[in-house]
């Protein structure tokens, strides 16, 4: 199917002139297809690619003209040069014929090297009107892929394989002329240490298939020194000049023969697209070029906005480490203390980005007890009233020192309330049930068990079962009123999580 010989069909109802016209045709280089009337010549239309037709006017049942009127008038079709070939001479049948859409007229008998040449003139035309269309579809589709690609951005989760996936399926994608597209795509990244790891992908009835090249085909390319890039294509007869050489030898040990090549290479991504079904020029390298400075600009884009983001990640815990300096026990309660309440969030049918933030932002709920006195934390016996109320402080301490940003929001929530008690008991307000924001109710449990199992100066370590049963059932000092009923069923289903976790994450 993927000829790259021009095709002409030739209708007339009589099979001499047919076998004349396809003598005069084929040593030239063209592929003839024959029709002997016009319904035939439809059929022919639609089950192949056809550059050019060569009609006959007087024809049994639909005249030239007609069938002239409906390739002309398919949207499909329409781009087809037809040449109406006519023993008519009457200025009448011009006319009728220019009506109908034809592109030329050629009378008979004719003259052999006038249609040849008329032939070579309209064929370049279809080329250069074909090359415009694609030209336009492929600009079209770029802008669709890049707003698509931009609209599914997500910088945190961006995976540059997947896109590099979006790239392949963008340049391979199926339209009705695939002639312009390539059936191969190999692509190849290196990691850190300059280890290339291959892809090869295939186009196939169901799509895109990727899968692992065999070989690491780096060593055969001559790339662009470190930080820089280049595009190159080259089509079969220019290959051997083109500096390939070495690539398209190697390709061809693992049996991809390369008949034309376009390929994006720089020190640590390479895409190689190959055999297109037609000549490669500069402007398929461009094409490649785009969409590859696309992805390559969200991958980049991607890398910003998670550095930025583990500098904030690293910030937060920095800080929480800073507020456990008095603390005496500590270690990895800070850590442990964002999974459960991420665990009780995510039972709670709570968003991966509110599980998430909890996650990192409760390590932040007693920053305040930068502020409390060491002699308090670090006494070992019960604290006197004046030294709780001391202590109580540390809430509303936290909630100062995380101060107002919209990013530390839920972190301020939770120093200010995470010892507030669903039935009004806690501090530092009293508040009641709802009035509580539902991730203080979150850490009150979170923090709690984890302060049962740990050894305080103050208290011995509760193994899981005990802390269970004390956080379940109460023990005076707790009590399960103290606690929203929904966030204590999480805790319930969850109890084995918060037992792996410690265990995990203790020490
Ligand atoms: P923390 O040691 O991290 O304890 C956090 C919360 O866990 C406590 O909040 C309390 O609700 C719970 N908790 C800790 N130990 C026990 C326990 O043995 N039994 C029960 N039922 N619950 C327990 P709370 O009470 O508001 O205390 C806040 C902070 O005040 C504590 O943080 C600790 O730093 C300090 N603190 C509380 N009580 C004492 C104490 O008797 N002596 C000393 N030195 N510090 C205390
Ligand atoms: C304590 O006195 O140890 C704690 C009192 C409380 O949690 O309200
Ligand atoms: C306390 O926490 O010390 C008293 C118990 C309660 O308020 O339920
Ligand atoms: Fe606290």
């Amino acid at each position: 199917m993927l000829t790259s010989k021009p095709v002409i069909l030739c209708v007339d109802d009589e099979l001499a002139n047919l076998k004349l016209l396809e003598a005069m045709l084929a040593p030239r280089g063209y592929e003839v297809v024959m029709a002997e009337n016009g319904i035939e010549a439809l059929e022919k239309i639609k089950e192949q690619r056809i550059d050019l037709i060569l009609l006959d006017v007087m024809m049994p049942k639909i005249n030239g003209f007609d069938v002239c009127k409906m390739i002309k008038g398919n949207e499909m079709f329409r781009h087809i040069p037809v040449v109406m070939i006519t023993a008519l001479t009457e200025k009448e049948d011009r006319i009728k014929g220019i009506e109908s859409g034809a592109e030329d007229f050629i009378s008979k008998p004719f003259d052999k090297g006038e249609v040849l040449a008329r032939i070579k003139m309209l064929m370049e035309i279809k080329d250069l009107n074909d090359r415009l269309n694609s030209a336009y579809n492929k600009i079209t589709s770029l802008i669709n892929f890049g707003k698509e690609i931009i609209m599914s951005f997500n910088p945190l989760n961006f995976n540059f394989l997947y896109s590099i996936d979006s790239i392949v399926d963008q340049i391979t994608g199926k339209t009705y002329e695939t002639s312009d597209k390539p059936q191969t795509v190999i692509v190849g990244l290196a990691d850190e240490t300059n280890n290339w790891q291959w892809y090869r992908y295939e186009s196939t009835f169901e799509g895109v298939v990727r899968t692992l090249l065999a070989i690491d085909i780096h060593q055969s390319i001559d790339l662009p020194a470190k930080g820089n890039s280049k595009t190159v294509f080259s089509s079969e007869a220019a290959i051997g000049a083109s500096g390939l050489t070495s690539l398209t030898k190697r390709l061809d040990s693992i049996s991809i023969v390369v008949s034309n090549i376009v390929c994006y290479l720089s020190d640590v991504f390479c895409i190689l697209a190959l055999n297109y079904g037609k000549t490669v020029s500069s402007y398929d390298a461009a094409v490649l070029d785009s969409v590859v400075a696309q992805s390559l600009f969200l991958k980049s884009l991607a890398s910003q906005v998670r550095e930025t983001e583990h500098a904030f990640e690293y910030t937060v815990y920095a800080l929480a480490r800073a507020s456990e300096a008095n603390d005496e026990d500590t270690g990895n309660h800070i850590l442990r203390v964002g999974e459960y309440s991420s665990v009780i969030a995510k039972e709670l049918g709570m968003s991966e980005k509110f599980t998430n933030s909890i996650r990192l932002q409760a390590t932040l709920h007693d920053v305040g007890k930068i502020h409390t006195h060491p002699d308090i934390l670090r006494k070992p016996g019960k604290l006197s009233p004046e030294e709780f109320e001391e202590m109580k402080r540390h809430t509303i301490y936290g909630a100062k020192i995380i101060g107002e940003h919209l990013r530390l929001n839920m972190a301020k929530d939770i120093a200010i309330s995470h010892h507030e008690r669903w039935d009004g008991s806690g501090y530092p307000y009293g508040l009641k049930e709802e009035q509580i924001p539902v991730e203080g109710r979150i850490l009150n449990i979170a923090d709690q068990y984890d302060a049962l199992r740990n050894p305080r100066v103050y208290k011995p370590a509760f193994d899981h079962g005990t802390t269970y049963k004390i956080i379940t059932e109460g023990d005076g000092r707790t009590m399960p009123r103290h606690f929203d009923p929904y966030v204590l069923k999480a805790f319930k289903e969850t109890s084995s999580q918060f037992e792996e976790i410690y265990e995990r994450l203790k020490g």
